[in-house]
């Protein structure tokens, strides 16, 4: 439970809340699906922490991300020429290179090169990895360290990423991304379909651990044979859950959940699955042919309960939403309201993983409005790509213990 002051600092991301501000300043932010960008095609349009971009790829390949605003008179930059390595808005042809600079301005005959120098064209650095483009959108000069995660410099035939947008605040999909609690009872369908080991189903007892970067749990499953069926996943501010591959021998595989603030009431929910050492096999569950449409079945709206089919209820789907998890997912936490109200619920032992994330986006927003840098986001200090979840049986409790 949290107060009503605590909940609104937690998910407030727009209008220049605190917690909106930190995200932005110290952490590079999943944007665009990389795919969408043509070169001299259709500027996309981007909305993140409540304020509006376009992302374009320019003439070279390279992607160059702008305040969506004309800094003219404002007409939206989504209708821009896209052509020469550069953006013309169409309304008065002002020009804008990939990188930011004004380079014409025809409505100003004299003196244009001299008037160039002065228009407050915004625009931000990105960086392309895993198929997405990431933005800096923070004030200064120098973005943070881009954290170097497993799937960083993979070729692109072993990385596949895609989202879907969500209809509630992104801490609502962060902490369902790290609630292993739910896994057995609301996906449990998909669990019986997918995994073999149907102890899965049985209440796990966690193990959690603080890391410089979040936390690291173990659920712990007591097995019939006198083993222990472990799964471990870790918590990476601000919003990556690193899930444990689905097989032991998987030990190359990733897969990672984030949730980005489109504003405080519309998510990305985002998904990356990589294999470090090939390809990823093709799933056609897992790459969808519109990346930005995961899973392909659009979730539904409150009126129609999201879509959820009682008849696939009666013939024995638990919760009558068989397309997949993502969309049981999906249908949960937007039930919850655009903005659940944390000061009523009634938490319990199997909350502990979303308690503490919690605490880590509280104890990171504390510090930044106390001018420091939140010590989870010293990147520089943390080897992100080394953090590998595991699962499998073991014997004993050291062997698993050992990898935390
Ligand atoms: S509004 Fe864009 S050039 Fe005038
Ligand atoms: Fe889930």
């Amino acid at each position: 439970m949290l107060s009503k002051e605590d909940n609104e600092l937690l998910t407030r991301v727009s209008n220049g809340a605190p917690m909106g501000r930190m995200l932005k300043q110290h952490w590079w932010i999943p944007a665009a699906v990389s795919e969408k960008l043509v070169a001299d095609g259709a500027p996309q349009r981007v909305r993140l922490f409540g304020e509006n971009y376009v992302a374009f790829r320019a003439t070279d390949g390279k992607v160059g991300f702008f305040d969506e605003a004309c800094p003219h008179r404002g007409a939206s930059m989504a209708l821009a020429r896209n052509e020469d390595n550069a953006l013309r808005c169409i309304y008065h042809g002002w020009k804008f290179t990939v990188e930011g600079v004004t380079v014409e301005v025809p409505t100003q005959p004299q003196n244009e090169a001299e008037y160039c120098k002065h228009v407050p064209l915004k625009h931000f650095p990105v960086r392309e990895e895993a198929g997405v483009v990431w933005v800096w959108l923070g004030e200064g000069d120098t973005p943070p360290k881009f954290q170097n995660f497993a799937f960083v410099g993979l070729p692109s035939a072993n990385v596949v990423a895609y989202r879907q947008k969500v209809k509630c605040n992104w801490l609502q999909g962060v902490e369902t991304t790290m609630d292993s609690a739910h896994l057995g009872v609301l996906h449990q369908s998909w669990l019986v379909s997918s995994i073999a080991n149907a102890s899965v189903n049985q209440a796990p007892v966690y193990h959690l651990v603080q890391k410089p970067y979040g936390f690291r749990y173990a659920a712990v499953r007591e097995l019939p044979n006198g083993r222990s069926y472990v799964r471990t996943n870790a918590f990476v501010l601000p919003w990556y859950g690193v899930i444990s591959p689905r097989r032991a021998e998987d030990r190359t595989r990733g897969a990672m959940f984030f949730s980005v603030p489109i504003d405080d009431e519309n998510t990305w929910y985002w998904h990356i699955s990589f294999v470090t050492d090939g390809e990823v096999p093709y799933d056609p569950y897992f790459h969808p042919s519109d990346r930005n449409n995961w899973p392909p079945a659009t979730p539904g709206t409150p009126e129609n309960n999201w879509g959820q089919d009682r008849d696939a209820m009666r013939r024995g789907h638990f919760t009558g939403f068989p397309q997949s998890l993502g969309t049981e997912d999906f249908a949960v936490i937007e039930s919850m309201g655009a903005i659940v109200d944390r000061s009523k619920e009634f938490l319990g032992a199997g909350d502990g993983a979303v308690v503490q994330v919690r605490r880590g986006l509280m104890a990171a927003v504390r510090e930044f409005m106390e001018g420091k840098t939140p010590a989870f986001a010293k990147h520089e200090e943390i080897d992100y790509a080394a953090i590998r979840p595991i699962s499998g049986e073991f014997d004993d409790d050291t062997q698993w213990k050992e990898t935390l």
